[in-house]
């Protein structure tokens, strides 16, 4: 059951969405090399709650971190350990929070250091494919056009989307209907909607698109080891089109 939220519901997922984005930036400044990935983990957790929030993700389905971090073919739901961060790897940061009771849900994908030119590109490509999508989200469009567009995006590019994963709606709970797939056909699937929270997030391999879990029961990585790239945000659709909840602006101006 899709719920739809009210425009005073949206103004609290927009204030839940501008804290995640500057928690976001604050991450991907400290995404260097020698950095822990639980350092990651404990500051994440401390700028939330010091905005009066709650780390979601501590808790969820007995996951105990405030982040999920998920480094080179590692695709998503890595859990902060003690490894240091190097240069060259390719770091994808999940996180969540619940502000007045309404959920905001982002990551990003972050190079430490110089990368490779592939890794490079494969970042790009992911947030292109995250852009795509959001552009699709328009009230009389359907699932199955972002979920095509994303799709298209990537494989245009020799790279494919995770199909075990999929985005979905974001309210009150972090997980609602509908689920939004990066693959699909333009023109089917549950038909968009002013009032509808999205959380779009292409996962890219830069190889073949299976995945495997790791023996923690969380880490999913490439099960042909290739690079992997993500990227999320918690998007409205709107009368007025679709307004992503979890950009803020001081988050572009901290990494210009
Ligand atoms: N952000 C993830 C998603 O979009 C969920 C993280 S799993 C958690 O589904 F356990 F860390 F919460
Ligand atoms: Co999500």
């Amino acid at each position: 059951m899709i719920i739809y939220k009210s425009e005073a519901e949206i103004e609290l997922m927009r204030e839940a969405g501008g804290i995640l984005a500057e928690a976001l930036a604050r991450l991907q400044s400290m995404a260097r090399p020698g950095t822990t990935l639980l350092e990651l983990d404990r500051e994440a957790d401390r700028f939330i709650r010091e905005r009066g929030c709650i780390p979601g993700f501590v808790g969820y389905q007995g996951y105990r971190n405030a982040i999920c971090t998920s480094v080179n073919d590692q695709v998503v739901h890595g859990i902060p350990t003690n490894r240091k961060l190097r240069e060259g790897d390719l770091l994808s940061l999940d996180a969540g929070l619940i502000h007045r009771g309404f959920w905001a849900d982002a990551g990003l994908t972050v190079g430490v250091g110089k990368i490779s030119a592939e890794a490079l590109r494969l970042m790009d490509v992911t947030r292109e494919s995250l852009d795509v999508g959001i552009h699709q989200a328009l009230a009389g469009n359907r699932i199955g056009d972002i979920s095509a567009a994303v799709q298209e995006h990537v494989e245009r590019a020799g790279f494919s989307v995770v199909r075990q994963f999929v985005g979905h709606g974001i309210g009150r709970d972090m997980h609602e209907d509908p689920q939004v797939p990066n693959f699909g056909i333009a023109g089917r699937g549950p038909l968009l909607k002013p009032g509808m929270v999205l959380a779009i997030e292409p996962m890219v391999n830069a190889g073949g698109p299976d995945v495997a879990l790791l023996g923690d029961g969380w880490t999913v990585v490439t099960a042909d080891h290739s690079l992997s790239a993500y990227f999320e945000h918690s998007v409205a659709i709107t009368t007025d089109g679709p307004e992503i909840l979890t950009a803020s602006t001081k988050a572009l101006r901290a990494r210009p």
